[in-house]
């Protein structure tokens, strides 16, 4: 089974996936959060960081593009193809408003005609790998018929489906059954994504799916970023590696960011995922939400680490 370590705009950025890569690894690929083409057709200083190969050593990065302009596609990748990149991935699957009502991500979705014509003259230009990650539609997951007929005439090199609708959100259940439909139907390499933060998820998900070959696990690994390490080694996710792997993204964004406030932002959301893997961890999580301080914010991770069991 292949690995992927899914994107994760404004919390999975190099420093994170360096991280992850060095402390736990046994990720395939790691996804890097969406590029969202200007009207300059430069990247942004975010995004340059996030794909300059020094970022990315030592593991396969493959960048994401968020945009529903083949022009902008296609400027977009020949910068990335510059940087070395051999593979891009098309976000289709963004759900959010502000995305959604620009015709972007899941947005696209709801304009299979104009989502056609876009593969049709991305693909006659482009000479390097293009993947897919798409949910299942915006409204009903009957639209995903005719979407997987468009993306059937094209030469993708995968399509990642994560089998929610636009609608959902991050809410109910992935729809197991027109992902078992749609793997059927689908002429490309299929990599599934949703849901899977255990490795009982995972094991039910083989089970019942024992011909898919690539599985891109998300908040699974924002949990617990041994989740593939231990699908692969049954090594379970220890306080020492842990602590380290936490102390190094810290220290990293101690040198790339000014101010507390900035800094903990990013820890903030590091422990809304993270703080799920300690048991009986409110107290401290809400501490972690509260501090304004890195030296207050230091004692309460200190605590916790100290005081509480990983689950
Ligand atoms: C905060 C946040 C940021 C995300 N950013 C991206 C992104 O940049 N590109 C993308 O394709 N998906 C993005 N996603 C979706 C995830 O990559 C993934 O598809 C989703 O969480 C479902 O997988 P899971 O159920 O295993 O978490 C984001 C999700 C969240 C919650």
């Amino acid at each position: 089974m292949k690995l992927y370590f899914a994107p994760f705009e404004g919390i999975s950025g190099y420093i994170y996936r360096n991280a992850l890569n060095r402390h736990f690894g046994a990720i395939d690929k790691y996804f890097i959060p969406f590029i969202l083409p200007n009207q300059f057709g430069k990247l942004s200083y975010r995004e340059k960081n996030d794909i300059l190969p020094e970022h990315n050593k030592g593991m396969q990065a493959v960048p994401q593009i968020l945009t529903n302009s083949s022009e902008d596609f296609l400027c977009t990748a020949k910068i990335l193809q510059e940087y070395g990149y051999n593979e891009i991935n098309l976000n289709l699957g963004c759900p959010s408003r502000t995305v959604v009502t620009k015709g972007r991500g899941a947005g696209f979705l709801g304009e299979p005609e104009k989502l056609d014509k876009f593969l049709d003259e991305v693909f006659e230009k482009i000479d390097i790998k293009v993947s897919l990650k798409t949910r299942i539609g915006l409204d009903a997951p009957e639209e995903f018929e005719r979407l997987l007929e468009i993306y059937n005439k094209y030469p993708v090199s995968e399509l990642i489906i994560h089998p929610r609708l636009q609608i959902d959100m991050y809410k109910n259940l992935p729809d197991l059954d027109t992902f078992e439909n749609a793997f059927g139907q689908c002429n490309h390499s299929v990599c599934y994504n949703g849901d899977i933060f255990t490795i009982q998820d995972y094991e039910n998900f083989v089970e019942r799916f024992p011909k898919v070959a690539k599985v891109m696990l998300g908040r699974g690994m924002l949990i617990n970023p041994g989740l593939a390490r231990e699908i692969r080694t049954g090594i379970k996710t220890d306080k020492e590696t842990l602590r380290a792997f936490h102390d190094e993204i810290l220290e990293n964004y101690k040198n790339v960011l000014s101010g507390d406030k900035t800094i903990l932002f990013k820890m903030k959301e590091f422990w809304f995922y993270t703080g799920k893997l300690f048991a009986d961890s409110d107290k401290y999580i809400k501490k972690i939400r509260k501090s304004e301080k890195i030296a207050v914010y230091e004692t309460v991770v200190d605590q916790l680490f100290f005081e509480k069991q990983l689950i």
